[in-house]
């Protein structure tokens, strides 16, 4: 195993291990290990034991667990409930344009009762995973923001990736799907982690539609939803409109955009004007009411690879690899389990422009999605401003709007302040946990922060002449 693949699968394992955080005893990991879950979010009584984290950072319980330290499914089933409560899912949601929202479905799957619960089933179900141990809620978890929390996930058989699993929370609204863009829309998007070998491992998509091809269940609703067989095209379309029910957009900066100043606090309404003056962070994170995600939808180099990898090595294997292989199960190999993950966006268009580039994030509930960045390498939103004040980590394709910026410590805060003000509402007691939990982490340890760097005292070609 490659030094980096024994660092990440260590460092998942702690992250593991030390999720159930206030000093509560946890079990083997893999087995009965207690992780907190975003309180208030299950109906009391709901089940016998939980893990909910009370104010004073104390647990109180156990959730019950599925493989992979992630929620039982029936938990988490329960959990999506409670969050979401009725909805019309024919419906706009509230606070998107409608011609908007109708840009996001695709003509060939229009949104039916029918077809978001055959999803909402799938999303949950372990059988579209060849050893039955992973479904996509292993990974994108209801009771942790619909993400697992780790730096990179784990598939069939324990095997890890080299990517942060993404929220699924808002994605219906993301221009391309994947970190790197690679897939076009969520239908398309649902169907690659079940072929994928380390993630749910099926050789192809009819052996998972044979799957659960025979359950009678399955074959009513498909015939309800689509009005046919059991096939895989139809398991993607059907979560794709699960995932179109996942939208969480209220949050206080939205309140606040709207005209309540008091929504957020003092500290956020100065980060939100450093964020689009000093700290430059908006001339990628493009943020308005008419864009509530935070993204442009584009790709950039903001040197996070850069820190662990030789691109001109990884260029020219990766170029070989697609020029041996170009189907597109290759490519989803390529990008979940080999080196080549790091190169981003070139994979995809084999422009050097894009060595290294990944989408720029969505900054929407970014509060309760730690850690950070495509390899989960950030583990505080202060990690990610250290990162962001000594202009990322130097590389030959380094986005042109990177370069140090110069912020305090108090500005640090306050730009961290305005990222904990965009979280949806429903999330506010978890928002507050990971806030208190990050701000306690990054006052033991600051592993990015380079204050020489910022200021411009030192240039970035010193640190690599020196090394
Ligand atoms: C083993 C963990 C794992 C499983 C299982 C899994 N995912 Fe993911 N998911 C990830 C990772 C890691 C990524 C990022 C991969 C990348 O961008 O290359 C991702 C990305 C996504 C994205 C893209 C979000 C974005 O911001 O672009 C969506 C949507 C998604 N997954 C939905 C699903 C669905 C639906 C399933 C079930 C069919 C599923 N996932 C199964 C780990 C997982
Ligand atoms: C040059 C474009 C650019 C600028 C400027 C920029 N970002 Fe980013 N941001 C990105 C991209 C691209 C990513 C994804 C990088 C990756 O995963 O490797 C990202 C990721 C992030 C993430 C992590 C998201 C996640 O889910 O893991 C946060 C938080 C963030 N940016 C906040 C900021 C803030 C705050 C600023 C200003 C200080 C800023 N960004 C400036 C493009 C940019």
């Amino acid at each position: 195993m490659s030094e980096r693949a024994d660092g990440l699968r260590r460092r998942a394992r702690r992250r593991r291990l030390g999720a159930c955080f206030g000093g509560a005893e946890v079990g083997r990991y893999g087995g009965s290990v207690r992780r907190p879950v975003l309180g208030g979010v299950v109906a009391a009584g709901a089940v016998a034991v939980f893990c909910v984290l009370v104010a004073g950072g104390q647990a109180v319980g156990q959730v019950p667990q599925a493989e992979h330290g992630a929620a039982s499914m029936a938990y988490q089933e329960r959990a999506f409930e409670a969050l979401l409560g009725e909805v019309d899912v024919t419906a706009v949601p509230v606070g998107l344009d409608p011609v908007v929202w109708e840009a996001f479905i695709p003509a060939d799957n229009k949104m039916t009762p029918a077809r978001v619960a055959l999803g909402k089933k799938l999303f949950f179900d372990k059988r579209l995973s060849k050893d039955g141990t992973v479904s996509c809620a292993t990974c994108h978890d209801v009771t942790r923001a619909f993400t697992d929390q780790r730096a990179v996930s784990e598939g069939i058989g324990d095997q890890l990736g080299r990517r942060n699993a993404p929220t699924t929370m808002n994605a219906a609204l993301l221009q391309t799907v994947f970190l790197d863009g690679r897939s076009p829309t969520l239908d398309h998007q649902a169907r690659m982690p079940i072929i994928n070998p380390i993630e749910m491992g099926f050789a192809d998509g009819e052996s998972a539609a044979k799957a659960i091809g025979d359950d009678p269940e399955y074959k009513k609703m498909f015939a309800e939803a689509y009005g046919g067989e059991v096939n895989y095209e139809d398991m993607g379309r059907a979560m794709g409109a699960f995932e179109r029910t996942m939208v969480f957009l209220d949050s206080p900066f939205r309140r606040f955009l709207e005209g309540e100043e008091e929504a957020i606090s003092a500290d956020a309404r100065e980060g939100w004007r450093l964020f689009n003056e000093e700290a430059r962070c908006v001339s990628c994170h493009h943020m308005n009411p008419s864009n509530p995600l935070g993204t442009d939808n584009r790709f950039h180099n903001v040197g996070v690879s850069a820190r662990h990898r030789d691109f001109e090595q990884l260029v020219r294997d990766g170029v070989k690899a697609l020029q041996a292989d170009p189907s597109e199960a290759k490519l989803e190999e390529l990008a979940l389990a080999t080196d080549m993950s790091e190169l981003g966006r070139f994979m995809v268009t084999k422009n050097r422009s894009d060595i290294g580039a990944f989408r720029t994030s969505m900054l929407l509930n970014i509060g309760i999605t730690q850690p950070y960045m495509h390899d989960g390498t950030l583990a505080t939103l202060w990690d990610v401003m250290d990162h962001y004040n000594k202009g990322g980590e130097a590389n030959l394709f380094l986005d042109g709007g990177m370069e140090p910026l110069a912020l305090s410590e108090k500005q640090i805060d306050q730009v961290v302040a305005f990222l904990f003000a965009l979280t949806d509402d429903r999330f506010a007691e978890e928002n507050r946990r990971q806030m208190d939990q990050q701000r306690a982490k990054a006052q033991k340890d600051r592993p990015f922060r380079d204050e020489a760097m910022a200021n411009r005292k030192k240039l970035a070609f010193e640190d690599r002449i020196q090394k």
